[in-house]
């Protein structure tokens, strides 16, 4: 079908219309990376690499120890340090755990929950990351919900099922006031680390179906509004394309986040 210039016009202003209501979020997963002194140095490169660059909101979600030293780093700067995890308990004996409260008192705001590698080697299961998902929200955090289908389900064609459950349990009694400091991350888990991205198509389709489902949940006004992130091998080379798409909202990034020129390149695809 020829394209009839009218409609594309048209389909531009609605995508900037949608879009307009929704913050670009460009965050990096440092996951199990940098000591302290290497997030400092990393922070301390990047952060006039990325100077004034306004157009989205910058996050790196860190390794605990490496918090507050990457938040002193970062100080005065449009740069903001979350974490990579938080425990559903207040407090007690749970050795090895970090609660919501211990991160609200340093001045950590953001922090991604329910990630593959949580799920994949910790047997995090939707129900704890539900428990995360409240406990922070409780405490006023901001969350990274991740989700999204490991390789078997995209291939046996069950990706939105999947995406849609996971996205139910996720946020199950969560409330629509809560839901917005609620960034969903969908990470196809055959994408993470493996330099396999989804295609530009994939990525705004199953974020399309997660908006979907929000809506069915919280009505199409709250899931127009929700930022849903792309991860999976997001680089400098893709990213353009995949957040050009009207459903993807930014990207969390693993392995590029570590590189500050394309984690820089990033961010300007998204201005
Ligand atoms: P990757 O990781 O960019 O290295 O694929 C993304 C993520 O795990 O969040």
């Amino acid at each position: 079908m020829a394209s009839n210039p009218h409609f594309e016009s048209y389909k531009k202003d609605v995508i900037k219309m949608n879009n307009a209501k929704r913050r670009t979020v460009i965050a990096g997963n440092w996951k199990m990376n940098f000591t302290p002194a290497e997030a400092v140095a990393f922070i301390n490169e990047i952060k006039p690499m990325v100077e004034g660059k306004n157009n989205c909101d910058i996050i790196f979600c860190a390794p605990y120890v490496d918090i507050a030293p990457a938040m002193e780093a970062a100080k005065g700067s449009n740069i903001k340090i979350g974490a990579e995890n938080v425990h559903f308990e207040e407090k007690g004996a749970y050795t090895g755990e970090v609660s919501a409260k211990m991160l609200t008192s340093m001045g950590v705001e953001y922090v991604i929950i329910g990630h593959s590698e949580r799920r994949q080697y910790f047997a995090e299961t939707d129900e704890t990351v539900n428990k995360r998902t409240k406990a922070a929200l409780a405490a006023g955090m901001k969350v990274i919900l991740c989700l999204g289908e490991v390789k078997d389900e995209r291939l046996n064609g069950i990706t939105n099922e999947v995406v849609s459950m996971q996205t139910k349990l996720d946020l199950k009694d969560v409330t629509a006031e809560e839901l917005k400091n609620v960034i969903i991350a969908y990470e196809p888990v055959w994408a993470i680390g493996t330099g396999l991205t989804a295609t530009p198509e994939q990525a705004d389709e199953t974020c399309g179906v997660i908006r979907d489902t929000v809506a069915s949940l919280y009505g199409r006004d709250a899931a127009e509004a929700m930022t849903i992130q792309y991860g999976g091998s997001m680089n400098d080379a893709n990213a353009k394309e995949l957040l050009d798409k009207v459903n993807v909202d930014g990207g969390l990034i693993g392995g590029a986040s570590l590189v500050a020129a394309k984690f820089t390149a990033i961010v300007d695809a998204a201005q």
